[in-house]
Parts: structure tokens; sequence; C-alpha cells
């Protein structure tokens, strides 16, 4: 890390709260190894979350749905080595806090022990207003999330946008002030309409976090392959795409790959040398050697 990285601090709940007040958008973006986290603080990102997207952006699964409190522990633990000013979120996978406040609280301190994660983040609401509510009374800082929630996909028919009925709207606006009264920091709002985020974000104290839903919310959020064009497979219609580095990538594999064929790599710059009189001393051994073998003429 730099002195100029050193100098800076970290973030905190209260100057994300500030951040809100004011006016200042929030930045947020997924991460799940340390170089990303290391970028992402580099270009002044305020929370990186270290979400259960993972399960298909990095690990192959078909959903989130599998993936493990230990494999995003893993995860979480390298995001955290690789930054020290933004606030770190560990999305809490599916199985790790539904069964009771207990089992819930257990593993968020997992997340915060072993992943020295800074907070949590958790979908629902309705059934997971307790779950925030005895994490918050223990002391782990909470974010929430509704809309879209992809653990809960196949329940909701698919990945589709919510909230897009009168009676939808009005129910995931119950749902957001419920979780700020549960004592969540912030709350993702997922692929919800813009005008109904829009109400959601001036009704509540703390901070909206969009995804899909309009930029009257305090801040944005993008999973980092999506950001990036590494996303193979369906794109989301909310996605914006800052870079193309699948093309890149793809580019420098094939170069690499018909540099190797064509004996192009390495070259003498990527090459050690050793002093001539050891190299003479080293080939004389061999060719004494090789003359033992040999036996006398
Ligand atoms: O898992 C994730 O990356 C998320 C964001 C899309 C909010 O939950």
């Amino acid at each position: 890390m730099t002195s100029d990285n050193n100098s800076k601090t970290k973030m905190s709940l209260l100057a994300l709260a500030a951040m809100k007040r004011r006016g200042d958008k929030i930045a947020v973006v997924t991460a799940y190894d340390a170089p990303s986290a290391r970028l992402a603080e580099a270009a002044g990102v305020d929370v990186v979350l270290v979400g259960d997207s993972a399960a298909m952006a990095m690990l192959g699964y078909e959903s989130t749905a599998p993936v493990t409190v230990d494999e995003m522990l893993m995860l979480t633990r390298a995001v955290t080595r690789g930054s020290s000013q933004p606030i770190v979120v560990a999305d809490m996978p599916f199985g790790s806090y539904q069964a009771s406040d207990e089992i819930a609280f257990e593993n968020a301190v997992r997340f915060l022990k072993e992943g020295r994660a800074d907070a949590v983040k958790l979908e629902g609401a309705k059934g997971t207003l307790s779950r925030v509510a005895a994490l918050v009374d223990g002391g782990i800082p909470v974010m929430g999330h509704i809309g879209l929630t992809p653990q809960s996909v196949t329940m909701l028919g698919g990945y589709k946008p919510q909230g897009r009925t009168a009676a939808e709207a009005r129910n995931l606006h119950g749902d957001a002030v419920a979780l700020q009264s549960a004592g969540c920091f912030a709350v993702v709002l997922e692929a919800i309409p813009a005008p109904v985020a829009a109400h959601i974000t001036e009704t509540l104290r703390i901070p909206t976090i969009g995804i899909g839903s309009g930029v009257a919310c305090d801040g944005q959020v993008l999973v980092w392959h999506d950001l990036l064009g590494l996303t193979f497979g369906h794109v989301p219609r909310f996605v914006k795409q800052y870079a193309d580095v699948a093309t890149l990538t793809r580019t420098a594999l094939t170069t690499y790959v018909a540099d190797v064929r064509a004996s192009r790599f390495p070259g003498v710059e990527h090459t050690y040398s050793m002093a001539a009189d050891e190299l003479a001393s080293f080939e004389a051994e061999l060719a004494a050697a090789a003359s033992r073998r040999r036996g006398p003429d």
C-alpha cells in the first residue's frame, strides 16, 4: 500500500449516514479477492460487498444457493487483506441465517472474527427482521436487501423486477421501514421501479443502495464481473459495462499461447544468466561425467 493510501482514514457507518444527509452518492462494488479489493479501494469505492453473487461469478455455481459459509469466509478474508479503507460487508449465504437468531448470530460472528468484515448483509424482511435485531443487539452492523433477492429466486418466480404493482410497492416500502427500525445501517434495493425506490429513499434515514432501482437511491452497487464485462451468459438490463476485460483477457491469452508455440516467449529479457566461468565449470563437469559413463575408448 502507498503512503498516500495509509494517510486516508477508514470509512465508517457514521460517515455513510452523513453522505446520505449531504446528498453525496455512495459507491459500492462487489469484490471477491485481494487484488480486486485493492483496485476498488484505489478507485475510491466507499463499500466493498463480498456478495454471494460470488457463487456464480467466481465459483461456477448455477445460483447463489449452494455457496457455503466457509467458501464465503475465504473470499471475505481475501478482500479484507486487500483493502483497509472501504467498509467491507460480507453477504451471509443461503442457509446461514434463516433457521434461528442464534445460528444467524454465530455465523455472523465468524464473518467479523475470521473474515475481518465490518458488517454483514441479509436478504429479505418479514422473517429476517428478528435476525437483524439480534445481530444489531449483539453489536454486528447489518445491511438489508429487498426487492429481487436472489436467494429466494424460486419463490419470486425468477430473476424479475419486484414492486411493480401498488400493493407490491406498498409492501416493499413497509419492508424497508421495518428493516430500518430493526437496526439496519443501509438497505440494498434490487430491481425495484425507480419511483418506488425514490419514495423509499426519501422516507428512510439510512442510505439506500440501488441495483437496477434508479438514480434516486443514495448509492449504487454493481457486481464486479458485470461492471468489467466478465459475465458469461445473461447480463441484466440494469448493468452498465464499464470495460471489456473479457476481450482483453482473451486477446492476451491467445497471444501468449501463440508466443509459447512459436518460441517467442520467453525472450532474453525474461531469462536469468550466470557468470561465464561458472557455466564453463558446470559444462566441464557434465562432459567429464558423460565421458566416465562411456568408459575407456
Ligand atoms: O450478492 C451480491 O452481489 C449482491 C448485490 C447484487 C447487491 O447481493
